[in-house]
């Protein structure tokens, strides 16, 4: 079982590279099955739920090759199942997308889905469900795998989402690309990622406009073909070594950034003391003085991103006064509050809501990461931790930060993964 260590209390100086978006590039690897051709993905993080989506197309018979890091050339010409029900789709919840894909290129899907969710809570696929079958799609779902059934053809159609879905404008997106006639979202996501797919389709030839608007509007296409397309980097990923910065101190240029793309995350900072300053496709952080109290609730994009909460969370353990977080996408994502108090927070918990009342420091603690964002939130609270904080489950954390550790170390963190033999436990009499 392998853990970060961090000593703590050391401030970061120095540049990061911000790497290609995990969940635009978790949608667009499957959506290259779309295609009849050769696809060349740039820009792509070499994180885990990466390298399982690699193996699930292998699996299928597709030609996956990194050739260079970052770069996938995806060649799914001899695809000719539409099946996935291995174990590695367990693994991740964006296999779901595979449905998306299988539909639109075969008219059918069989797809192994996950369970519950890490954060605590369901995390339902009824909008997706309901899209497809606004498309002509039969859908059941036995065993754990979602069977979804077309073959009498995909027609396009209006689709009103019930409530805003990243993965349901995504995956109906996919299908409907490819369905006679035209296809409505009504209510869509408006994330950055969103976007990144329908330029991702349309540059293989698919027909979508209005994409990073709530109403998508796609016109089907018999066929796409292959060419080269570069990821967005990732806003969540910049946002959390922003996060890192308010926490620990110092001055941090994040390079290689849309920063449009952080303006909910860098006005929340702001508002809390933090100087922030834009140089092209970059933006300086720095920290120079006490951090303020700050009301926020997560909400759809252009709102605050749930997936930035956990790490705000952390920082505004250490603002003066008392902040106040209400998390509206998920049913709940507070599980690293108990872990944060193991270090010395102070936090309280009630439903959808946190109040955190500041206090003066960290201290580092045993804790234990229970999915990505609060990992993330943990090591950010390392970091500015008095003393040493271990780190454990960071193979949560591992599914979506590329290189995390040398990136912080580069930074000057002092910060270590280390390798844990694990124990064999003697068998009682
Ligand atoms: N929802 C439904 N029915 C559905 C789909 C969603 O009720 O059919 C609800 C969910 O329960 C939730 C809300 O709608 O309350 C939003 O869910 P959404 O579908 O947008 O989430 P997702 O597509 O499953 C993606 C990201 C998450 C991120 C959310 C929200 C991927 C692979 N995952 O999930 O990212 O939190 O959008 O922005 O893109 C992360 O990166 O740490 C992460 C969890």
């Amino acid at each position: 079982m392998d853990k970060y260590v961090i000593h703590g209390g050391k401030p970061l100086f120095g540049e990061v590279n911000i790497s290609g978006a995990k969940n635009a590039a978790v949608a667009i690897i499957p959506a290259a099955i779309l295609v009849d051709g050769v696809v060349r993905v740039e820009n792509i993080p070499m994180i885990q739920d990466v390298i399982i989506e690699m193996e699930i197309l292998r699996e299928l018979g597709v030609k996956v090759r990194a050739v260079n890091p970052g770069t996938l050339e995806i060649d799914s010409r001899g695809l000719n199942r539409f099946s996935a029900v291995s174990d590695l789709n367990l693994k991740m919840r964006a296999s779901y997308y595979l449905i998306g894909a299988f539909l639109g290129r075969f008219h059918r899907a069989e797809v192994a889905m996950p369970g519950g969710c890490n954060f605590g809570g369901v995390r339902p696929i009824d909008q997706h469900m309901k899209g497809f079958e606004a498309l002509g799609a039969k859908m059941d779902t036995r065993g754990g795998v979602v069977y979804a059934d077309a073959t009498e053809g995909l027609k396009g159609a209006n689709i009103y989402l019930d409530v805003v879905s990243v993965g349901a404008t995504m995956n109906i997106m996919m299908a409907a690309c490819m369905a006679e006639g035209q296809t409505v979202i009504e209510n869509a996501a408006k994330e950055p990622h969103i976007v990144d797919l329908a330029n991702f389709l349309n540059s293989m030839g698919a027909d979508i406009m209005g994409a990073g608007t709530d109403v998508i509007k796609i016109r089907g296409v018999s066929k796409l073909t292959g060419g080269v397309y570069s990821t967005i980097p990732d806003q969540i990923e910049a946002g959390t070594y922003m996060a890192a910065v308010a926490a620990a101190g110092g001055s941090v240029l994040i390079k290689n950034i849309i920063p449009k793309h952080l303006d909910c995350i860098t006005a929340k900072l702001e508002e809390m003391g933090l100087e922030m300053e834009e140089v092209d496709d970059s933006i300086r952080i720095t920290k120079t003085g006490k951090l303020r109290r700050i009301q926020v609730k997560t909400l759809p994009y252009p709102g605050f991103p749930t997936d930035m909460q956990p790490q705000l969370g952390a920082v505004l353990c250490l603002a003066e006064g008392t902040s106040i977080i209400t998390e509206g996408v998920w049913e709940s994502r507070f599980r690293y509050s108990d872990e944060l108090r193991r270090m010395g927070a102070k936090i309280q918990v009630d439903g959808k809501v946190a109040v955190i009342e500041g206090v003066e420091k960290f201290t580092g603690a045993l804790v234990r990461a229970s999915d990505l964002r609060a990992g993330a939130a943990l090591v950010i609270a390392g970091l500015a931790a008095e003393g040493t904080t271990e780190v454990e489950e960071i193979a949560y954390i591992e599914r979506g930060y590329e290189d995390l550790v040398g990136k912080l170390q580069r930074l000057g963190a002092d910060i270590r993964r280390v390798s844990v033999p694990a124990v064999a436990i003697p068998k009682a009499n």
